[in-house]
This record gives C-alpha cells, structure tokens and sequence, in this order.
C-alpha cells in the first residue's frame, strides 16, 4: 500500500512570500543555476530529474476580471494545487481574419507569468478547438465565411491553413513561458477529446508537429480523451502521452480508469486531466451539484495511485457578453451565463466547502503550502435600483443598426452578415395576397425570433424545448414583416458546422418570401474589457403592461455605490435579455427559464467616483406591472432555482 509520506513529491516551489497574505508558497528558492527539465519518467513526470506529479486546477483567464487573477492563482495555490490548466480560445483573440486581440481579461501572456508567481506551473491547452462549453468550441466563426464546405477539425488544408497561421501567432509568444525556458508551462495537449469526434491521423499529427516546433521539444505533449478505449484509440498520437477524463467514481472504477489508460501508455504517468468536481449548465435544467465529500474520495483514490490530477474546473468564473455555447441534447440546450460549475472556488472565486475539504485533503500530501487562506471578496447588497424605460428596439434602430442594409433573395446566416453574436433584423415587404391568417414558418431558425408586421409585434418563434415551430400572422400585400433572430450560442461540441440566424427559408402559406434586407444588430458584446455604454436618448415609456410586449431597453438612475464590491444582480420578474453594466455586457438573463436567477457583477466593473449605468435589453413580455420596474443587487447568488419555481 502506497502511503504518500514514503515518496518526496518535488513541490513546485518557486521562493515566493506573498505579502499581502503572509502565505508562505514554498520553503526555498530554486537555484537559479539547476537546469529545468520537465519529462516523462518510468511511472511518473520527472520535474529536475525527480518524481513528481501535478495537482492541477481548470482556470480559464477570459471567465474573469485580470484585475483577479492573482487573487485566484493564490486561493489554488493554498489549497493544495500545483498547477493551473487552461484552454485558449481562438476565437475571442482573432474576431476577424487577422485581427487579434490580447488585451484585458485575453492578456493570456500575464496570464501565465501570474500563474508563475503564484507558485504554479501552467498547463496549456492550445486547441484550437477547444468545447469549454464557449460559442462554436472556441473556434473563430468566421471560418465559416472563408469556406462553408470546409471540414473543420480535420487535416482538410481549407482549414488547416488557419489553425497554422494561429498557432504560428500564438505559441511564439509563449515559447518564453514554457519551464526549460524559465517559465511555467510543462505541458501542451494536442486538440481535444479529439476521439468523440474523429480518428484522423494526419490531422492529430500535424498538430503535434507544429506544437513541438513552437514550443520546443522539451514541452511534454499529451491527449485527452473520455474515458473508453475506442474514444481513446481515436484520439490518442503517437509521440504524445495519453491521458483521459472522468468524473467522481469507486476506488475500483478509478483503478479501472487508469488500467485502460495502461494499455496504451505501458510507461510514464498517470493523469485525469479533466477530473469533474461539479457540471455545466444550461437553461431550463436544473442546476448541477456534486456532492463534495464524494469529490474528496476520488481525489484522494486517484493521489493514492500515484496519478496527476487537473480539476476541471477549479474555478469556473462567469460567460460574458455572447461567449456561452450550446449542446446539442434531447433539445437545443444553450449553457447558462455562469460557469460556476459547482466548483471549489465559486463564480465569484469565493471559497466554497468543497474548496476547504479539498485543502484538508491535500494537507495529507504535503501540498499546503503554510499560512491562511485568502479570504473571500467582500460583497455588497446594493439594494432596490429603479429601471427607467430608454425605448423600445424600434426607437433606438439608427444606433442599433448604423448601417445599409445587406440584401439577398434568401435570408442569409450571421456568419455571411459578418455578425459573430447577438442578434440580426431580417426584414422582407409582402408583395402578394396573403391568406386571413397566414403561417409564417422559418426552416432553420438559429435560435430565436421575435416576429413583427408594420413593427407591431406578433409573436415569437424559437428551437427551444416546447415552443411552437410555426406561427399564425395577420399580414397583407405591403406590409413589412420583420424577423429579430436571437443567436443564442453556437454549438460548442457536436455538430458544430452549424450557423446561425435564419439558414433555410421562411415561408408564407408555404410559399418562400423572398427579398431581404438584413441589419445586424450593434450591440456590447466583446471585449468585455471595453466597456460601451447603449446611450439612448429616452424614449417614451409604455403606459400599460401590454405595451411592453416588444424588445425595449431600461437604464438606471441614482445607481451610486461608496465602495465598488462583487454584487449579484437580481432580476425576478424580468423574463428573457441582455443586462450591460457601465457599458460591459454581464451575458444573459432568462430568469423565466432558470436556473440562474443573478448576474454576477464583479466589483471591478463599477463605479465609486460616479454614477454607475445598468441597461437591460429586455425581450420578452415581462412578467410584472409597472410598479415592478426594479432591479435588486444582492450578497448571494441564486444559480440553483428549481426550474418549475422560475417559470
Ligand atoms: C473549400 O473547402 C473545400 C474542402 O477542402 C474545397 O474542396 C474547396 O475548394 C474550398 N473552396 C474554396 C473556395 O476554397
Ligand atoms: C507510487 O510511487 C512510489 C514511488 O515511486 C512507489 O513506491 C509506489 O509503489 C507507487 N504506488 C503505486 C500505487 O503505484
Ligand atoms: C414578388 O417578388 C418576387 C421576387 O422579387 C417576384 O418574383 C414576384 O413576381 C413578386 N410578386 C408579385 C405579385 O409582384
Ligand atoms: C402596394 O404598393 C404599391 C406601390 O405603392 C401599389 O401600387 C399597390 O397597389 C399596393 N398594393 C396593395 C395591395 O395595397
Ligand atoms: C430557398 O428556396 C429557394 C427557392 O425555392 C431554393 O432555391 C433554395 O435552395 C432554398 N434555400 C434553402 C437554404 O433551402
Ligand atoms: C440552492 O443553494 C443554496 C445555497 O447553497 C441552498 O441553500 C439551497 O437549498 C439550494 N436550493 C436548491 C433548490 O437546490
């Protein structure tokens, strides 16, 4: 029986005293002159020539503030971990061909460099695709536009040309970062679980080319994939070490896990690199929790074993703006705005239980470095903020559509309007007899469409779960039927060829509309870190509940705050929008889904110096009167409403 104080893990020890805390990372400073090697040994990683194996945790840099990433980096740090993992997300560094941005919360080389000084190594997960449960996995959706027929995560040249034109940009500026060259990264994986999608060998091996020109030879690269030998089979590449992913489980069925793993790398070590303390979300399920005393088991059964661990996610943090992607299950499953994930450090990157008994764990292993942990952000109960009506979509349309038109005979999907979110107004006027009703129908609707005749609104078609496909509509020879389609999240795994907004026809009594002209709709999105406020002009307010029933803005009045603290903003009775914080795009409340009723609001994001703006873009017909037209900002969050509660 293998009992932890007979082996001496190498502690990542990088001589750091944090003064603020007064926590101790590690005991002694590295010699500056000993050569840093990371390897594949017998039955573990060799970190300086010495037995080591990580204990990592899943951080994703563009889920929070930079302004608290150290603050994070610290709290994993005490607990116990090792290392930090994350994922790169192409898609938000290069919005569009060519154009790239690394600033704010993608200022992924300060990323690293903080991770370092926190006492973690860093382990990298380049893609370039990559799930996270983010907008089209992660790729950038305008590889769409270069080529439809393309056939994406394959060794099909039409896309590889844009992976390596990434890569190329990308790894170069971290090649400084890996740990043969001072830094943290010891490892790089090659795509992702790329088994549950494919088998193509030459695509897998182009990747673990290029990684290791990029990145040097000495970056230990591996593969992950689920946990069953065919995925396995699929996804593993020569060259790379094999590791795969699960979840809580027996001593025996982890045993199991890592005996399979066994049958393809007869050497070297261990590793679970996406062990699942909690789950992923989405609208209108309930929210998923495990259990932490189970989490803790596991944790100790695969340690026992001698095996690397990355928690994925140890922080879990929050999907800005338009980042969240969808599933495709039973239904269209879009993830909800937070990516709490049930994960031991909360959304907020608080302290949870689950995060102390880990700790209490990890002690046994002789991970903890001395000294308290960091204490949790204080939050604010703003209270009770009055919402004032800024006018409806129609209003404000010169500002939310500054542009001509684009027109076409069929509709056309965002990723040909270069639309990369958010919303496009499609807009068609009738030219022929219509019948008394008629049925308006949308083959492909990507996702959700809030329809008008004469901008007077009639309804509302959506993929959603159970709601119609087809509606009744009341219109005639040249009126103007206007379609706002909602892009509600690309897929993030699965069939992630699809597009969005209108991508078949529309028709009328089954005959197809033609002629259309299509706005894409100006809204806060991305970079979150640069922040733009709507700015309406006022707009008359509705005067009865019914007057609501189409999209309209809201801003605050007299939102000022003396100390600027994390809050959650509490949105019951609004139904379905968009809520912008000083011009940042908080992501998407949809508490008549549930079942996250608040938006977390880092404290970051506000003002004490002035007044602090909140703008709802809300959609749908609310659920309140009048009187109701407030917003509370509260210490806790609610992420857990049970689905028939919040209907
Ligand atoms: C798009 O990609 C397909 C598949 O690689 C290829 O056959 C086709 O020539 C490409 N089209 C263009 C315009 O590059
Ligand atoms: C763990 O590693 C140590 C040191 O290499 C070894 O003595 C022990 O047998 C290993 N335990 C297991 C379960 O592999
Ligand atoms: C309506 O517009 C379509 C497309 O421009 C055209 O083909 C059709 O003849 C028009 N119908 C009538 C009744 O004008
Ligand atoms: C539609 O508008 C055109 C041009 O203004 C007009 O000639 C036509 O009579 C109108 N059709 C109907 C049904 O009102
Ligand atoms: C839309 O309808 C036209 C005319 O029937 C047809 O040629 C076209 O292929 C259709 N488009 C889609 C995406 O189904
Ligand atoms: C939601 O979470 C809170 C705080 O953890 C807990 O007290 C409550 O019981 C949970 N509610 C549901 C419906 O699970």
């Amino acid at each position: 029986m293998f009992t932890s104080s007979s082996v001496r893990w190498t502690i990542v020890s990088l001589g750091i005293v944090t003064a603020s805390h007064g926590i101790l990372l590690s005991d002694k400073e590295d010699s500056q002159e000993a050569p840093r090697t990371f390897a594949i040994g017998d039955k573990c990683f060799l970190k300086d020539g010495q037995p080591f194996r990580y204990i990592s945790g899943s951080f994703h840099y563009w889920r929070q503030p930079p302004e608290y990433w150290e603050d994070t980096f610290l709290k994993m740090r005490v607990a116990g971990l090792t290392a930090v993992q994350t994922y790169v997300y192409w898609g938000l560094h290069e919005p569009e061909p060519e154009e790239y941005n690394f600033r704010g919360n993608l200022d992924i080389r300060k990323f690293v460099q903080l991770a370092q000084k926190s006492g973690l190594l860093a382990i990298l997960r380049p893609g370039p695709f990559i799930d996270a449960e983010v907008d089209f996995g992660g790729l950038p959706y305008w590889l769409h536009r270069m080529n439809s027929t393309m056939h994406l995560r394959s060794s099909d040249p039409s896309y590889l040309q844009y992976v390596e034109r990434w890569l190329r940009k990308i790894l170069p500026m971290l090649k400084d970062l890996t740990y043969s060259n001072g830094g943290p990264i010891i490892s790089a994986q090659v795509e992702n679980e790329y088994g549950s999608r494919d088998k193509d060998l030459k695509y897998k091996g182009f990747l673990r080319d290029l990684l290791k020109e990029l990145l040097g030879k000495e970056v230990v690269l591996f593969t992950t994939d689920g946990n069953a030998a065919e995925l396995v089979k699929r996804g593993m590449v020569e060259g790379t070490l094999t590791t795969t992913d699960f979840g809580t489980a027996s001593e025996s069925e982890v045993r199991a896990a890592f005996e399979l793993q066994r049958q393809f790398n007869k050497d070297g070590p261990l590793v679970n690199s996406e062990y699942y303390p909690g789950w992923l979300d989405h609208w209108g399920e309930p929210f998923n929790t495990v259990d932490a005393d189970k989490v803790v088991e596991t944790l100790d059964a695969m340690l026992r074993m001698n095996a690397s661990v990355n928690t994925y996610m140890f922080y879990g943090g929050t999907n800005y703006g338009f980042v969240s992607g969808s599933n495709a299950g039973d239904t269209f499953e879009p993830c909800i705005t937070s990516y709490d994930y049930d994960a031991p450090l909360s959304e907020a990157g608080d302290i949870t239980p689950k995060y102390t008994k880990i700790r209490n764990l990890l002690q046994k292993y002789g991970t903890v470095p001395s000294g308290p942990v960091p204490p949790s952000r204080e939050k604010a109960a703003y209270g009770k903020i009055q919402m004032y009506p800024m006018g409806s979509f129609y209003h404000n349309f010169r500002k939310l559509c500054p542009n001509v038109p684009i027109s076409s005979t069929y509709p056309l999907s965002f990723e040909f309007l270069k639309q990369p979110y958010g919303f496009v107004l499609y807009r068609t006027v009738i030219n022929r007899s219509t019948k008394d009703p008629s049925v308006l129908a949308i083959n492909g609707l990507h996702d959700r469409a809030y329809v008008f005749v004469d901008k007077e609104p009639v309804g509302m078609l959506a993929r959603f779960s159970t709601d119609k496909a087809a509606l009744n509509v009341y219109i005639r020879a040249n009126q103007t039927l206007d379609i706002l389609v909602q892009n509600e999240g690309r897929f993030a795994v699965g069939p992630i060829e699809e597009m969005k907004g209108i991508v078949g026809n529309v028709t009328l009594d089954g005959k197809v509309v033609q002629d259309w002209k299509m706005y894409p709709v100006r809204l806060p999105g991305f970079p979150v870190d640069d922040p733009q406020p709507l700015d309406f002009e006022p707009g008359r307010g509705p005067k009865k509940p019914e007057d609501f029933d189409i999209p309209w803005f809201f801003t605050s009045k007299d939102f000022d705050v003396d100390e600027a603290r994390d809050t959650y903003l509490r949105l019951d009775k609004w139904t379905h929008g968009y809520a912008f914080i000083n011009g940042r795009n908080l992501g998407r409340y949809w508490p008549s889904q549930g079942p996250q009723m608040t938006l977390y609001v880092p404290g970051v994001y506000l003002y004490e110096d002035r007044e602090n703006v909140l703008e709802l873009f809300e959609l749908e017909p609310p659920a309140y009167s009048l009187e109701y037209r407030f917003v509370t900002f509260e210490k806790d969050p609610v992420l857990n409403s049970s689905i028939s509660d919040a209907k």
